[in-house]
């Protein structure tokens, strides 16, 4: 149990030890409990959050401000577009002014190239906390969430489970590799066998898949890629299909959409549940294009735990404001 995470930032959970994310998922089981019993647990009065968000959203947003909330603390929503980082002023400015008032700052930006830049640049200059709330390269809050889900699902041993993680066919927009790359570099330290299914104009950034089999071999489990959907399925206690788009092969959205559309068998239905076992999960971090990437049979079907899922993000990254905004220094 790690007691000095205050003043941390959290970027990506691949800069925490094992120890300090164990930290976070203690003390959000400790949180949801409390929740469940009507207990008030105002950890962070007089604090405030500023959430910065490039991108739209309905989950982050919510759970992030609904937990200050709860916390006794105030969540401030800002959009670039209605602050003066519209005019160019520098993440400098606008991170050591922030840091002035508050005491953590949020940020969402998934621009492909630019959002890590962005959100890391922020952090430099600001004197509180920074937490990433997705950018184009991780989502950790989503697999904090994801990863407590399976906790809760299969006990606190999830050594030897497999996850399989699939691209899917979601031919409405281009969505960030953030969700993939952030589930591959974390489930392996964490004892899963992952398997990564996706087309080869799907790849995620060569460095993170790189660090994912680093993960895997340090933690002695097992990490592979492939090109076949099936595969991911086959077998597997956990199944994370979702769409994301060529960014690493194109950043032209006409030629990603076209790509998307090549690839429309690559659906999540009961056909590729009954791949799974008996007792597996459906997991999808949402919005999902229903009828799309994955039928409702199968998102509202027995499997699916995505609205646990969802609800689980309020209890983890309440977890991580306690201990960085608050706790010791
Ligand atoms: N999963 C997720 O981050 O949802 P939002 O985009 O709605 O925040």
């Amino acid at each position: 149990m790690q007691t000095k995470l205050k003043g941390r930032d959290l970027i990506t959970t691949q800069e925490w030890s094992i120890d300090e994310l164990e930290t976070v998922f203690s003390v959000a089981f400790q949180l949801k409990r409390e929740h469940a019993m009507g207990v008030r647990h105002q950890y962070l009065q007089g604090q405030t959050l500023y959430m910065i968000f490039f991108d739209s959203s309905t989950r982050t947003r919510n759970s992030f401000e609904t937990g200050m909330t709860q916390l006794g603390g105030h969540a401030i929503f800002l959009s670039p577009d209605k602050m003066q980082i519209s005019h160019g002023e520098s993440a400098k400015d606008t991170a050591n002014v922030l840091s002035r008032y508050g005491e953590a700052i949020a940020i969402r930006h998934c621009a492909y190239g630019e959002g890590n830049r962005y959100v890391r640049e922020v952090a430099q200059y600001a004197s509180v906390p920074v937490i990433n709330m997705q950018c184009d390269v991780y989502h950790p809050c989503q697999i904090l969430a994801d990863y407590m889900t399976i906790r809760e699902k299969f006990g606190q041993n999830t050594r030897g489970l497999k996850l399989g993680v699939a691209w899917t066919c979601a031919p409405n927009y281009i969505r960030p590799l953030s969700v993939p790359q952030s589930l591959i570099l974390m489930m392996p330290r964490f004892g899963l066998d992952v398997t990564l299914a996706y087309p080869p104009e799907f790849r995620l950034m060569p460095a993170i898949e790189e660090q994912a089999r680093l993960n895997a071999r340090d933690a002695g489990t097992k990490f592979e890629i492939v090109h076949d959907f099936d595969e991911a399925f086959c077998d597997a206690d956990v199944v994370i299909p979702k769409s994301w788009g060529p960014l690493v092969y194109t950043q032209d959205t006409k030629e990603g959409l076209a790509l998307i559309e090549k690839y429309p068998s690559w659906v999540c239905d009961e056909r590729a549940m009954a791949l799974t076992k008996k007792h597996s999960i459906y997991m999808h971090p949402l919005p999902a294009d229903r009828g799309k990437e994955v039928t409702d049979a199968v998102i509202d079907g027995p499997h699916s735990v995505v609205y646990d899922e969802a609800e689980n993000r309020l209890h983890v990254q309440k977890a991580v404001l306690v201990l960085t905004m608050g706790g010791r220094l």
